[in-house]
């Protein structure tokens, strides 16, 4: 037997329709395969056709419905299981050696012993179905910025998905060529076949689900849903968590981010980074059109969730977006909020948890002011408006190509990234952080991210008013201890010549009713042109103990209605006594990272105390 029939008798079970030349690939395909001991093996090639057979087979399955084609061309709705709607956190696991690498921000399991819980899981899981074996870029073939993943599935939803998130299938394989190496992400719903079992039409394990991730050997491995960041293993798992804590080691930072362009009626032209918690409007900030009366004000969107950045030659900083699609949260998603993401779900959409209309279209809270008058629920109950039931899941998404939408910037997959002039935080405060300041330096800026919240709301766990720190917007997704990040961040501005400038936003103080003030939406335009005017060198501010803040004649408020600058002072107002509380909660925050916090962070803490403290006693 010559050595080449050897190799394809020992992969003979594994067999791809194209060539795969990879024997690591190969060796660990087929190690994949004895444990989870599928039916049969697939490797999928990332075409049109590939993903139209696939979409076909679920419907006949019943885990998707078509949706209209005159509607909502080549779209289709999937409804999960109740149990199995969300994120994980709880079931997330940072696999490290030592306990103290994944940090008190992460669920922690010795490596070995995870490896033996999971295997045990895995074993047989993927009886009575297809293993289809996923090869993914995050960000642009080729690009040195991006990096190969590898996913193993069960589940055909997954693959689709894969196939409008990332850049997926066969040319993967070609780029990974005989040597190079990917990061292998195994993933099973949990669900095995029995021979007469007949398939539900979302497979899960409602009673085990472990995400786990191996940053030091670079593997992911994840069990029991289908759903978004616990199975789109390229998302959260591979861009986040694992890409963090190689960004540490490698000198570049991952990061929970959009990234805009903003464009001036004369041409000038800067790109933003903008990290904001859940729920405070990411995805309409990375898609925002500026007010009718910006004339010749553009904004453009490279991505709505993570940004990948690098130091550049020339002592910038440059970010790709590592994806290649949107998964949107699809509640309040209108025309009136974010008319760039509706138009971009016209077509080849995957809808998951939201209502379907009785023409067999889409329908979620906020779509419309009014809802239709009936509908089939996320859980394919019959709905009204007044059944006391929401008919969509708050946490339903759309998942669609990134190049649908409208507002797509030119350079959004240049292989080289786009250069980054600011980094905007926000969290949703109703008090205490102003609408927009400056950070007076980059370790200020650090401070002020890194000590970023939002507020407890009564639909959220713990007490009303409460500040859930959320530092970076990174809590859930920082594959190492948070104390080491903050320290890499320091680390990172210091090692360029140019850093971006550090922005803070609110968009959420509220007035003594509790009425959010600031309009949002578009009327954002106005922060985001003072940000790029302090970039360019044009707009003015004061200066304060936080740092540099617009007044009222350094916003451009041409043509907005009902607006008036009493308000505006009180979106800007700086409440000392308020600081100096918000100034001592930080220590919580910093208290539980201990000894891994850097020193820098609690003497800046000290020092806006101290400069605090003397203002306050000034006054009195
Ligand atoms: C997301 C999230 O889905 O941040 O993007 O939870
Ligand atoms: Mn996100």
């Amino acid at each position: 037997m010559t050595a080449i029939d050897s190799v394809s008798k020992k992969f003979a079970n594994v067999q791809s329709s194209y060539p795969i030349d990879n024997l690591k690939l190969l060796e660990w395909v087929t190690e994949a395969a004895a444990l989870c001991q599928p039916d049969r093996v697939y490797w999928c090639d990332g075409s049109e056709e590939e993903y139209n057979r696939l979409c076909q087979e679920m419907v006949d399955a019943g885990t998707f419905i078509r949706l209209n084609q005159a509607k909502r061309p080549n779209s289709y709705l999937a409804r999960s299981a109740p149990s199995d709607v969300a994120r994980v956190e709880d079931r997330t696991f940072v696999c490290t050696k030592i306990k103290e690498d994944s940090g008190p921000n992460n669920n922690w399991m010795e490596p070995e012993t995870a490896k033996i819980i999971l295997k045990d899981f895995f074993k047989g899981s993927m009886r009575g179905r297809t293993m289809y074996v996923v090869p993914f870029s995050m960000g642009p073939l080729g690009s040195p910025l991006s990096q190969i993943g590898v996913e193993i599935t069960d589940s055909p939803y997954v693959v689709v998905n894969m196939k409008h998130m990332t850049r997926m299938g066969k040319k993967v394989v070609e780029l990974l060529g005989t040597d190079s190496s990917f990061v292998p992400c195994m993933h099973s719903v949990g669900h095995p076949l029995d021979p007469k079992e007949k398939d539900v039409a979302w497979p899960c394990n409602p009673e085990h689900k472990y995400i786990c991730h191996f940053p030091e050997t670079k593997e992911i491995w994840s069990y029991g849903s289908g759903y978004g960041g616990n199975a789109l293993l390229g998302k959260k798992c591979l861009a986040l968590r694992i890409a963090s804590s190689l960004g540490k080691k490698e000198g570049w930072l991952a990061e929970h981010m959009l990234i805009l362009g903003v464009k001036s009626p004369t041409g000038e032209k800067c790109y933003v980074a903008a990290a904001f918690p859940s729920a405070c409007g990411k995805t309409n900030f990375a898609m925002l059109i500026p007010p009718s009366s910006f004339k010749g004000w553009e904004v453009t969107t490279v991505g709505d969730d993570i940004a990948w950045i690098r130091p550049g030659k020339d002592g910038k900083f440059y970010a790709i977006n590592p994806e290649a699609g949107f998964f949107g949260v699809a509640p309040g998603t209108s025309a009136k909020t974010n008319p760039n993401a509706l138009a971009t779900l016209g077509k080849n959409c995957i809808f998951t948890n939201v209502a379907l209309t009785p023409d067999g279209d889409v329908w979620w809270e906020g779509l419309s002011d009014e809802a239709p008058a009936e509908l089939i629920d996320w859980q394919g109950r019959n709905w009204i408006p007044d059944c006391g039931r929401k008919a969509a899941h708050p946490n339903s998404r759309f998942t669609v190509p990134i190049d649908q939408c409208p507002s797509l910037d030119d350079q959004w997959d240049n292989l080289e990234g786009v250069p980054i002039s600011a980094f905007v935080f926000g969290g949703r405060r109703p008090s205490v952080i102003p609408l927009a300041f400056q950070s007076i330096n980059w370790d200020f800026g650090v401070y002020m991210a890194a000590t970023m919240g939002s507020e407890t709301t009564a639909a959220a766990v713990g007490k009303v008013g409460e500040v859930r720190r959320d530092p970076m917007a990174m809590l859930p997704f920082c594959g190492y201890h948070m104390g080491d990040y903050f320290d890499h961040w320091l680390k990172m501005g210091h090692m360029v010549q140019n850093p971006p400038r550090v922005f803070c936003v609110n968009w959420f103080r509220t007035d003594h009713n509790g009425k959010i003030i600031w309009p949002g939406f578009g009327e954002n335009m106005r922060v985001l042109k003072w940000i790029s005017d302090r970039v360019h060198g044009k707009a003015g501010a004061a200066q304060t103990f936080l740092g540099f803040m617009p007044r009222h004649k350094d916003i451009d408020w041409t043509g907005i209605e009902k607006f008036t600058p009493e308000q505006f002072d009180d979106l800007m107002h700086i409440d000392k006594e308020k600081w100096h509380r918000e100034l001592e909660s930080h220590d919580e925050l910093f208290n539980r990272l201990n000894e891994r916090m850097p020193r820098e962070l609690m003497l800046i803490r000290e020092m806006l105390n101290l400069s605090l403290v003397r203002d306050m006693s000034d006054q009195s």
